[in-house]
């Protein structure tokens, strides 16, 4: 599909905690054509653009919802818009999660990961598959979308590493490990994770060892989102696995299948 660029306006803005917001646009084509994992790149005060992951795509309404943690000028520019401000933006951008022949979907997110992931449990709500999410926090404080999660038929494992008052207390890679002991096996289940690099290839290994497919969303730096800098470039894992080479991580990405990533931790 041809990448074009589009000017939204903001219709709501969320406000989640003091670094992060909910912004939902008017995007009605990005809204038709998106599928969960891929992403748009905005426009910010910043030189370059800036990639942020879809949460979610209401095709009926025509609207996208932009999930966006503060780290530096351009995101805090982004989440400081307002409801009526206009973004420009490219999108929907790059291969996101392959659901095919799933029965049984585990996401496993991190930090602003839950995001993308919150898109692929919505999509599995309106396929009939089995959902479950396993979200990762620091603490309760930092907690983001548990609401979301809750109304959405998925099950749902909220992990904190500091508090115990929430589903499980310890890291997002424990939970899964703990939940992979518990659950009755499925065979056409997949392991779907976005959020830190140590957590993604950690959820790999353990995907691995389960024998379960493992799919991973990664965050590298990018630029024209596009396919055309090479800024993204990541280490891919070519058959036999001796040999890897690059691939563009905004085209052939940003989601690859775990065996082929060549972890740089
Ligand atoms: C495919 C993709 C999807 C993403 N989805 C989301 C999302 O849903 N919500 C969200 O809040 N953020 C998301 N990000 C991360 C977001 O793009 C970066 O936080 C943003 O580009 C930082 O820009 P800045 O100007 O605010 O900060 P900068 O000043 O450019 O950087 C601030 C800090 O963030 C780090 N950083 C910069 N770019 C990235 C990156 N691509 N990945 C990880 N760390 C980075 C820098 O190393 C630095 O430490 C995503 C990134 C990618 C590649
Ligand atoms: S960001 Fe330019 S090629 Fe990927």
């Amino acid at each position: 599909m041809q990448t074009i660029e589009f000017s939204c306006p903001i219709i709501d803005r969320e406000s989640i905690n003091d670094q992060t917001v909910v912004l939902t646009l008017e995007a009605p084509v990005i809204a038709q054509t998106a599928y969960p994992g891929q992403f748009v790149n905005l426009a910010s005060n910043q030189f370059l653009r800036r990639p942020i992951g879809i949460m979610n795509a209401d095709s009926k309404k025509g609207s996208i919802q932009l999930g966006i943690r503060v780290s530096g000028e351009g995101t805090r520019f982004l989440a400081g818009q307002k409801k009526g401000d206009i973004v420009s933006l490219l999108g929907p951008l790059g291969r996101g999660f392959h659901l095919e022949g799933a029965r049984r979907v585990i996401t496993v997110g991190g930090g602003t990961g839950v995001f993308p992931l919150y898109f692929v449990q919505k999509v599995c709500q309106t396929r009939g598959l089995e959902g479950i999410a396993v979200c990762g926090y620091k603490s309760r404080k930092d907690s983001l979308l548990t609401d979301q999660y809750e109304a959405l038929t998925c099950q749902t494992l909220f992990a904190s590493e500091t508090d115990d008052d929430m589903d499980f207390s310890g890291h997002a890679v424990a939970a899964l490990a703990d939940l992979l002991l518990k659950l009755k096996p499925v065979p056409e289940t997949m392991i779907l994770t976005c959020g830190p690099e140590t957590m993604m290839a950690s959820v790999a290994a353990l995907a691995k060892k389960h024998g379960i497919s493992c799919q991973v969303s990664l965050e590298e730096r990018m630029a024209c989102g596009i396919g055309v800098c090479l800024v993204c470039a990541c280490k891919i894992k070519q058959g036999d696995e001796q040999e890897s080479e690059y691939q563009r991580c905004c085209t052939e990405g940003p989601v690859f299948n775990a065996e082929v990533v060549e972890w740089q931790i």
